[in-house]
């Protein structure tokens, strides 16, 4: 089982997609197992981002992180990580493919709606970052065995 960050971004809260969105990852049968609403700052947005501080546009990409709250997700599952960058789908929802979360909601390369770690190293890195330990929680085999096959666990 992996666990994964998925930031529900303020394009989401502003177009009041929450909803929509937490429901595609729920009915996927990816757990939730910690989510909470909060104000993002300076430097968790310089460190989340680390990979984009120096490009043009993370001043107006920064601004946009702040314009609301975002909910931060950890969501659970087998291959959580490949999974749901896959629902996520590419960058630029104008290239998304329709079915992924950006090509069905957004028509932005930057109001993409969701961000959502692309490997595990980022994935134990943003949850850290995220979350404290208290704040995710072990949901046992509560729907495991609804949801895979013996062996796939
Ligand atoms: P990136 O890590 O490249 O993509 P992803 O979110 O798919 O992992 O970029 C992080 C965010 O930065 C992206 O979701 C939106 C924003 N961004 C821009 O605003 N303009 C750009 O040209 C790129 C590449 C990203």
């Amino acid at each position: 089982m992996e666990r994964t960050l998925v930031l529900l971004k303020p394009s989401t809260i502003e177009r009041a997609l929450v909803g929509e969105i937490v429901n595609r990852f729920e009915k996927k049968g990816l757990r939730i197992v910690g989510m909470k609403m909060m104000q993002l700052t300076d430097e968790i947005l310089a460190q989340h981002y680390a990979h984009l501080v120096k490009k043009p546009f993370f001043p107006i990409l920064k601004a946009s992180m702040m314009k609301t709250p975002v909910i931060a997700m950890c969501l659970e599952g087998v291959d959580a990580i490949a999974v749901v960058r896959y629902i996520t789908g590419y960058t630029n929802g104008r290239k998304a493919d329709p079915g992924t979360i950006r090509g069905d909601y957004c028509m932005s390369n930057q109001q993409n709606i969701v961000h959502a770690s692309d490997s595990p190293e980022a994935a134990v890195e943003e949850l850290n970052r995220f979350f404290r330990p208290e704040e995710i929680f072990d949901m046992g085999d509560l729907n495991l065995d609804r949801l895979y096959a013996v062996d796939e666990l």
